[in-house]
């Protein structure tokens, strides 16, 4: 058919049955994914699973399944080969993992892969040897009952997918979380996965969800999980969420299954987070282990190829019945969330929750949440910012939550601190610091009344006052895009040029900005900003013995996700002052914290720095943890928006701003100082044309 002109061609098969493999095996965490999936078809009760490489060399899932007869071990790397559905209205009956019978084709097309399966009850097994989709060997074996799927050289003919792997770390934390989530939606099959030969995650067969929630979310969060079970209609919802104390800064720990598939719905998401109604501020989430079982017809999981994402046809009232459920469990704990003013009887009214028939309780024996010795991380979490009971102020206003002057005061001191100098060799370095700073604030200057012509300033829009002032900027990245997005902001052209020099301030606004007048101009700071800008360049030049030894050492539960991640990071974050070690399977103790901090009064700020920082889910490159590490932790320390703030203190934070090397914009690329000149003000106000 290949003529001359013919720009289309038909693919052949091989490439077409790569590309499609691509949309299904993504990494080797989707690999495993599916695997673990046809072991639990299979019936297994224990799964084990050893990656090399982060997976990408070598991947071993082994179950003690129904195994495979020879005839279907030859079949079942086919495209489309399954023994799940026969007919297309099996569809919406399918309760297996797997019916499209895509997975082993997929992974078969694109690695070299090794099957060993025997039925138990049969005396021989077969062994399949299946490279770039060719079975090159089949043979009888002696092997154990069940199945073992070896993947080796995942991608070793498809470079261009290889090419979009991660680091091993990187990989191993995906393949960590989709096992975690697989493991704890199914708490009654024994999971062991292993890295390199280390032990990455272990959970034992149990009927109990919450002995899982220990192993894999850690003891400290078990501790705080209240159990939930309800029906309603016939929907079943079991497992556990967490007290209102207990929060995340992201919801990568609300978990949810569906008829025991892990999957993600963010109406199901929010529905949670509407159970604790303003028992938790904004932006913060709980955590839940929620397993709803229905009527598989209501569900859609088909909708994504990697089944990720579920549909249901009663989007609503599931919501709503989830929404019930959770309320239920706080209220029976005494943590009723408060009556809804406006839409509180929305789900009310659709919903009748009753007790399930069989009345397990998931907690009947080990009960933990209400122990109480909970350990020095009780805290974790915003408790020392929420408080308990829900504040009258937190009620009305939940994201406006007031910090007192003095939090104000001590942040400020930290950083005054932090400014002034101990030993005589810092001194020294000091000096010199200060001299190169001086030198380069008088650049700045002078770079700054070079430009200052009011055609400049028109023609370009932009804010001259937030450039870099080293020049090494060159508003470039993010500095460039704040530029952008805060036009006509240029030091104006009076001799006098920095926007911090000589100001006076008038008062605070909203307890998030500061506002100054400078000559005739008006200038605003914005004060968390600004004082992060002044922490990130403090702990940038900071030594590793600017240290604090904490009198009660904090521990953090990390899941084995972040636990792969945070031994990455553990070198970072020691240089940075944190003295911080394993203690326990998925715990960690923190013992020092940088200077910073000073006396730590919210254990909560370290959990969510470290969750922050793992939140990303990778590595960055070696330059940028360190810079990241030093960002949150400026952000962290600084003071925030919504705090109060005495004249002296606005005054010592502009002092501090000053000596920045680059105090027009903070870490994160956000403007800390906005001018607004007389002649902007005129015009705004139609004085002048
Ligand atoms: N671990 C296993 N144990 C027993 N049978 C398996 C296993 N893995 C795969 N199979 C068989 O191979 C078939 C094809 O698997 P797969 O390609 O994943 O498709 P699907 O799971 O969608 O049916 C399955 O339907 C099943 O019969
Ligand atoms: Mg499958």
């Amino acid at each position: 058919m290949e003529g001359q002109g013919n720009k289309i061609r038909i693919l052949d098969k091989d490439t077409i049955n790569k590309i499609a493999a691509g949309e299904v095996i993504e990494r080797p965490a989707s690999a495993i994914k599916e695997l673990v999936d046809n072991a639990i078809d299979a019936g297994a009760t224990e799964v084990r699973i050893e990656v090399e490489k982060g997976g990408k060399k070598s991947i071993l899932v082994r179950d003690n399944g129904c195994g495979m007869s020879r005839a279907d071990a030859l079949l079942a790397y086919e495209k489309h080969a399954t023994s799940k559905l026969t007919k297309i209205e099996d569809l919406d009956t399918v309760a297996t993992m797997g019916f499209r019978g895509e997975a082993l084709s997929s992974i078969t097309a694109i690695a070299k892969v090794e099957i060993l399966t025997r039925p138990p009850e049969e005396l021989a097994g077969t062994k399949v040897l299946i490279h770039g989709g060719q079975v090159q060997e089949s043979s009888n074996i002696g092997t154990a009952p069940g199945t073992a799927v070896h993947v080796k050289d995942l991608f070793y003919n498809t470079p261009a997918r290889q090419k979009y792997l991660k680091s091993d770390k990187t990989e191993l934390a995906h393949i960590t979380e989709v096992v975690m989530k697989l493991a704890l939606a199914n708490p009654e099959i024994s999971f062991t996965l292993l890295s390199d030969g280390k032990p990455v995650l272990r959970n034992p067969a149990s009927s109990e969800l919450l002995n899982s929630v220990v192993n894999l979310l850690g003891p400290e969060t078990a501790r705080s999980m209240l159990p939930v079970e309800s029906l309603t209609g016939d929907v079943v919802i079991r497992g556990c969420v967490s007290k209102p104390e207990l929060t995340r800064g992201t919801g990568d720990q609300l978990f949810l299954f569906v008829n025991t598939r892990p999957v993600s719905s963010k109406a199901v998401n929010a529905a949670i987070r509407q159970g604790y109604y303003t028992k938790i501020p904004k932006g913060r989430y709980p955590v839940a282990v929620l397993s709803l079982t229905l009527d598989p017809q209501e569900v859609d999981v088909n909708v994504h190829p990697r089944k990720a994402e579920v549909r249901f046809s009663r989007e609503k009232e599931i919501s709503n019945a989830v929404t019930a459920a959770v309320e239920k469990t706080l209220s029976e704990h005494g943590l009723a969330p408060e009556i809804r003013e406006k839409e509180g009887k929305t789900h009310q009214k659709t919903l009748e929750v009753r007790e399930p028939e069989s009345r397990v309780l998931i907690h009947e024996k080990t009960d933990v949440s209400e122990k109480p010795e909970n350990g020095p991380g009780k805290d974790i979490g915003r408790a020392a910012e929420v408080p308990a009971g829900g504040s009258k102020l937190f009620r009305e206003k939940p994201e406006t939550y007031s910090y007192p002057v003095k939090d104000t005061e001590r942040r400020l001191k930290r950083s005054e601190r932090l400014l002034g100098i101990t030993s005589e060799n810092e001194m020294k370095e000091a000096g010199k610091e200060k001299e190169e700073e001086k030198a380069t604030r008088e650049e700045r200057k002078e770079k700054g009344t070079e430009e200052k012509t009011e055609e400049e300033r028109k023609e370009k829009g932009t804010q001259k006052g937030i450039e870099k002032g080293t020049g090494e900027g060159n508003g470039k990245g993010t500095e460039k895009r704040v530029e952008r997005a805060y036009p006509e902001q240029k030091p104006n052209k009076k001799a006098n040029t920095d926007p911090l020099e000589d100001l006076r301030i008038i008062g605070q606004v909203s307890k998030i900005y500061i506002l100054a007048e400078k000559g005739e101009d008006l200038v605003i700071i914005d004060q968390h900003a600004a004082h992060e800008r002044v922490l990130y360049e403090q702990i940038l030049k900071m030594k590793k013995n600017r240290v604090q030894e904490l009198i009660t050492p904090i521990t953090i539960d990390l899941t084995p996700k972040e636990k792969v991640l945070m031994e990455e990071y553990i070198p970072y974050l020691e240089e940075h002052g944190f003295g911080i070690s394993e203690f326990g399977d998925n715990t960690y103790v923190v013992t020092f914290v940088p200077d910073v901090f000073g006396r730590l009064e919210d254990p909560g700020i370290i959990h969510d720095l470290i969750s922050e920082l793992l939140a990303g889910g990778k590595i960055k490159k070696d330059t940028g943890v360190s810079e990241q590490v030093c960002k949150t932790m400026a952000c962290r320390a600084a003071i925030k928006g919504g705090a109060a703030c005495s004249l002296r203190q606005m005054e010592e934070l502009v002092e501090q701003l000053k000596q920045a090397e680059n105090p027009y914009s903070c870490p994160h690329g956000r403007p800390t100082v906005l001018t607004f000149t007389r002649g902007e003000l005129d015009r705004m106000f139609a004085r002048i044309q």
